[in-house]
């Protein structure tokens, strides 16, 4: 890892937007580029990832670090969201880069006194799966994301693929707004026993931390399967699968295509197809992929 040489000798905290926008501002006059991993902080390694490829990139990175109320459709869970910005800040130190910048605003410096989504069509993408089951979700990481992409005017943004239909919509969010950035997404850090890397997974108790690598042990499994098996006899074989792990309630588990994310009704050649899940480990919901061709 190279230190920074840019920003001078230690990473530099924003609060608020018009700081950060000035700050850019003076910047971009000199050409650097500019890198932005947007997250909701409780970092961990996959969002380091993410931070380390976008330093590789661009001369700058900002990390926001933002819970995005709208994008909740469950009070509870915004609630119990992992808040942790000063583990964040030290985590990030350690990548000892002086280029990076965190922003971290207030929910009134991002929403003023209305705390409210846009509404978007994201030509079909925001009703499937995520979208069925969490009502305003997309409206609302489309609203956060347009803000932080008009705020920080990076050249690049990067996103996890563990949020695959979220990825797909904020490339479809960047067609419709006509923003000039790069979408860059990257691949799923995972545990080593299989289990996506999220922030929620703090949350997990002991016993549901040991039964959440089932989820990714599946999809592989379903993967194998789809090679000589129809969608619907895989979507069953894994609910039942689900039906015998007392401790993960399946949500759904869906085939679809990468690029509609419509649920496969028969296979095509040429076509990429991904297996979804989402489950309840107790009251904490996780989601995973697997690309499938
Ligand atoms: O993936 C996330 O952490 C959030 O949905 C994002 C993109 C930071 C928007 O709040």
């Amino acid at each position: 890892m190279f230190a920074g040489r840019i920003l001078g000798q230690s990473m530099k905290t924003f609060s608020t937007t018009n700081a950060l926008t000035k700050y850019l501002s003076q910047l971009r006059e000199n050409n650097y580029t500019i890198g932005l991993v947007p997250t909701m902080g409780a970092l961990h390694k996959g969002h380091l990832s993410l931070v380390t490829k976008a330093m590789t990139e661009n001369s700058i990175v900002v990390v926001s670090i933002f819970v995005n109320p709208t994008q909740f459709n469950n009070e509870d869970d915004l609630i119990k969201y992992p808040r942790t910005l000063e583990k964040d800040k030290l985590l990030l130190e350690s990548l000892n880069y002086t280029d990076l910048i965190i922003y971290a605003p207030s929910a009134t410096d991002i929403y003023n006194n209305e705390i409210k989504s846009k509404h978007y069509s994201f030509g079909g993408l925001e009703y499937e799966m995520e979208g069925a089951f969490r009502e305003g979700h997309f409206d609302g990481v489309g609203t956060i994301v347009s803000r932080l992409l008009h705020v920080v005017n990076p050249n690049r943004a990067y996103f996890g693929e563990k949020d695959f239909q979220q990825l797909q919509i904020i490339k479809k969010l960047v067609k419709i707004e006509g923003l000039d950035v790069d979408i860059v997404g990257c691949a799923i850090l995972r545990e080593q026993d299989g289990l996506a890397m999220s922030s929620r997974n703090t949350r997990l108790k002991k016993e549901y931390r040991i039964a959440a690598p089932f989820i990714y042990k599946t999809l592989k499994s379903a993967k194998l399967k789809f090679g000589t098996k129809s969608a619907k006899e895989v979507t069953e074989w894994v609910q039942q699968q689900f039906e015998n792990e007392p401790l993960l309630e399946l949500e759904y588990f869906t085939i679809a295509s990468t690029k509609t994310l419509k649920p496969i009704m028969r296979k095509r050649v040429n076509s990429k197809y991904r297996a979804f899940i989402a489950a309840y480990a107790d009251d904490v919901r996780l989601i995973d992929n697997i690309a499938l061709n």
